[in-house]
């Protein structure tokens, strides 16, 4: 008999806490749409009293994703829970996540309250999210660090108030699976399904996944991870390493497994990569760019007499089909069109014809365009937000010895066009110091990487910047594809000017209509 574990992916909250992984509205609401159709039960959008983009992303991924629910975290303060539930208006189905922390570390030197007034605080916490949505979960922070007797008093009393979901996470990586397993189990016995007992790993010793595994063992009904494993330090449990070992290990498991289709694995892994510019390493389980390499000779050998002497798992369970068709420049808009299929795409009519004129451009500037490359150059398309700033010309002059010079023309989106010229001390701020010239902005660059989407000489080069413009914080990203590593360059701070003012101008909207 299958037992099914709920997945709730916290990508959007926790993954976003990760260092330099940033994202725009409109990039998570692509991630959010891409999670629903990953088959995720439970996706947390965010913190939504953080931070006005954390709200406006809850908002908008609640008016676009139905059939996963949303989540917003929300300490156990009124303000936070209130704002939460005003964040998940627009959601078909909404989950208040609060939490407060349970550890003696955490309660007195971070809490500075006695355990009564934590319980008490709790209560109130979950009784008011209950007064506003029907699903809410509870978290005990630190729970692995924290006393069992009063981590069931806590979780009795938040039952009590109305918490359908109690996680007892493992806030920093301190659990050993054998008795990570034990102490689950231990809580899930007490619990005795008054609610669905939920785990949600780090993984600073490596064990994130491990400890999951162990818990879905003792009995958690619930599991909470991310997209890579993103998060905070060293990250959370991986959700496709999760749903691949229910998946591979069926026969330990006792029929549990998740909705997750796995199918859409690789392209989960890779939108969340190339938006963050957070590269999985090339080992990384399941996603890592070696996962499915064979080098040696032996395994090489065995593989294709029988791909299971050295394979568990195909790289097509994941969605990562290695003998697609490539296309080239004689292929049209119909053939593009079944590729952007096989790879999960849906653009509307108007992204499809834009994404179609650049692959020709591509085309014709590149012998083979791989798989990789249109999946880039859809995900760059659409991480731009509408562009107030579109550059029409850029000149580089650098000789050795010399002094970088660039020229940039920009068109605004009046039709405007504006040309200046800046010297840098070396290309990338001669380029980046014109755009500051023609657009009347000043960028200062945070972050910026540059790698080869694909293989070749002539490969794509992806570019990433980070900036925060005129000190206006927070930091902005932008994407830029194109053969020329330069141009890539001026596309990406572009893209990420135009991002800055697209963010302006929603948080202005966004707080006109929450006053
Ligand atoms: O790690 C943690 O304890 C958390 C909680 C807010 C669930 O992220
Ligand atoms: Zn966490």
């Amino acid at each position: 008999m299958s037992r099914q574990i709920k997945l709730f992916d916290t990508t959007l909250r926790d993954g976003e806490q990760s260092p330099g992984a940033s994202m725009t509205t409109p990039e998570k609401v692509r991630i959010a749409k891409q999670l629903e159709k990953l088959g995720v039960d439970i996706i947390e959008a965010g913190f939504a009293v953080s931070s006005p983009g954390d709200f406006d992303a809850i908002t908008q991924i609640g008016e676009c994703v139905s059939s996963s629910v949303i989540c917003s975290l929300a300490r156990a303060t009124e303000k936070d829970i209130l704002r939460a539930a005003e964040a998940l208006k627009t959601a078909r189905l909404k989950r208040i996540h609060t939490f407060i922390a349970t550890s003696p570390i955490h309660m007195e030197h971070k809490l500075k309250m006695k355990p009564d007034e934590v319980i008490r605080r709790a209560v109130e916490a979950v009784k008011l999210a209950r007064s506003l949505v029907d699903d809410v979960e509870f978290s005990c922070e630190d729970a692995t660090r924290s006393e069992t007797p009063f981590l069931k008093e806590i979780i009795a009393a938040a039952i009590e108030a109305g918490a359908a979901t109690i996680n007892i996470p493992d806030t920093v990586g301190y659990a050993i699976p054998f008795d990570y397993q034990r102490f689950v189990g231990e809580i899930a016995d007490f619990v005795g399904g008054r609610a669905v007992v939920s785990v949600h790993c780090h993984n600073d010793l490596g064990l994130a996944t491990a400890n999951s595994l162990a818990a879905i063992l003792g009995g958690a009904g619930q599991v909470e991870c991310t997209i890579n494993g993103l998060g905070e330090r060293a990250g959370n449990a991986s959700l496709e390493e999760i749903a691949m070992t229910l998946r591979v290990r069926k026969d330990l498991f006792g029929g549990a497994d998740t909705r997750i289709n796995s199918k859409e694995i690789y392209a989960s892994s890779r939108l969340l990569a190339e938006t963050c510019g957070i590269e999985p390493q090339p080992n990384k389980a399941i996603v890592g760019k070696n996962a499915f390499a064979h080098e040696s000779g032996i395994h090489q050998d065995g593989v294709l007499k029988r791909r299971e002497t050295y394979e568990i798992m195909s790289a097509e369970d994941i969605g990562l089909d290695r003998n697609r068709l490539t296309l080239g420049k004689l292929s049209g808009s119909h053939a593009f069109r079944q590729k952007l299929q096989e790879l999960g795409f849906d653009p509307s009519e108007e992204e499809f014809k834009r994404a179609f004129d650049r692959f020709k451009e591509l085309a014709d500037r590149k012998k083979i365009v791989y798989d990789e490359d249109i999946r880039s150059l859809l995900t760059s398309e659409s991480a731009n937000v509408p562009a107030e700033f579109t550059l029409t010309h850029m000149q580089l002059t650098d000789c050795s010895g010399g002094v970088p010079i660039s020229a940039v023309t920009i068109r605004r989106s009046n039709g405007e066009e504006v040309t200046d010229a800046a010297i840098g001390g070396g290309t990338i701020d001669a380029v980046f110091k014109a755009i500051d010239r023609v657009s009347g902005f000043s960028g200062q660059l945070l972050d910026y990487k540059v790698d080869a989407v694909s293989e070749g000489k002539d490969a794509l080069a992806r570019v990433l910047v980070k900036v925060v413009f005129d000190d206006e914080k927070p930091a902005v990203m932008g994407h830029g594809l194109n053969i020329d590593t330069m141009k890539a360059s001026a596309e990406a701070y572009i893209g990420s000017l135009n991002s800055f003012l697209a963010m302006k101008d929603r948080l202005r909207k966004v707080s006109r209509s929450s006053v």
